[in-house]
């Protein structure tokens, strides 16, 4: 293996030796089995916010109307897909293109799919959106002040970004910057989470993304 293709995530394919397949069976006929209209709920906001306790509530909700859905998760993605990536500005481009990559795939399946992931920069955000198309792309910003978050620290890692034992932490010394045109802002700090996922809910059957049940 030359050095260039063993670097992480750098080597393109050529893209004369890659020709698409066209295939027999497309999304619509996938969605329609599932009686759905396929989209992504693409939740941002600062760890510790409350995307996954939304992601989370959300998903039973809708499983639980008979939708067929799946949450991709942060936290989890990084566990193994993602493993390689660290919290570099470049790796966190790399992984939100992954992972809207793996939406665009459930979607393409026929599924609603929900992201959670602190996906910081608008740039990397906006990415995302071209790789999902601009209709069937909901961006929901779970919006806390970094002092809730800071306080909450539900894994101790706002604790260690100030002592310095981890570095690049997002709020701390990493940025964050907030959407400037979400499709939905939703208050996790003096609002519960279930005002969150019905205002979620409320968005996509207004949006016809949902039938109502
Ligand atoms: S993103 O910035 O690339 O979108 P992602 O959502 O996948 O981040 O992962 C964030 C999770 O990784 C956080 O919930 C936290 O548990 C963990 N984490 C570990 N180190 C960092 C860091 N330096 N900055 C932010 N999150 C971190």
């Amino acid at each position: 293996m030359s050095e260039a293709d063993s670097t992480p995530h750098s080597t393109p394919q050529p893209e004369a030796e890659i020709h698409l397949q066209s295939l027999l069976v497309n999304q619509a006929q996938r969605a329609a089995l599932m009686g759905q209209k396929p989209c992504v709920i693409w939740i941002t906001g600062l760890s510790g916010a409350g995307k996954s306790t939304l992601a989370n509530l959300l998903e039973a909700r809708l499983i639980a109307d008979g939708r067929h859905t799946y949450l991709i998760d942060g936290d989890n993605l990084r566990y193994r897909l993602n493993r390689d990536l660290g919290f570099s500005d470049r790796d966190r481009a790399e992984n939100i293109r992954r992972a809207a990559e793996v939406a665009r795939l459930m979607v393409d399946a026929g599924l609603i799919v929900l992201v959670a992931l602190i996906s910081p920069l608008q740039v990397d955000r906006q990415l995302a959106r071209e790789v999902l198309g601009y209709d069937d792309f909901i961006e929901v910003f779970v919006n806390v002040p970094l002092e809730v978050a800071e306080a909450r620290d539900p894994k101790g890692l706002y604790k260690k970004a100030r002592s310095g034992e981890i570095k690049h932490f997002t709020g701390i010394d990493s940025p964050y910057e907030a959407p400037l045109h979400p499709d939905l802002v939703v208050d996790a700090h003096h609002e519960l989470p279930d005002v969150g996922v019905r205002a979620v809910l409320d968005l996509l059957l207004q949006r016809g993304l949902l039938d109502a049940r």
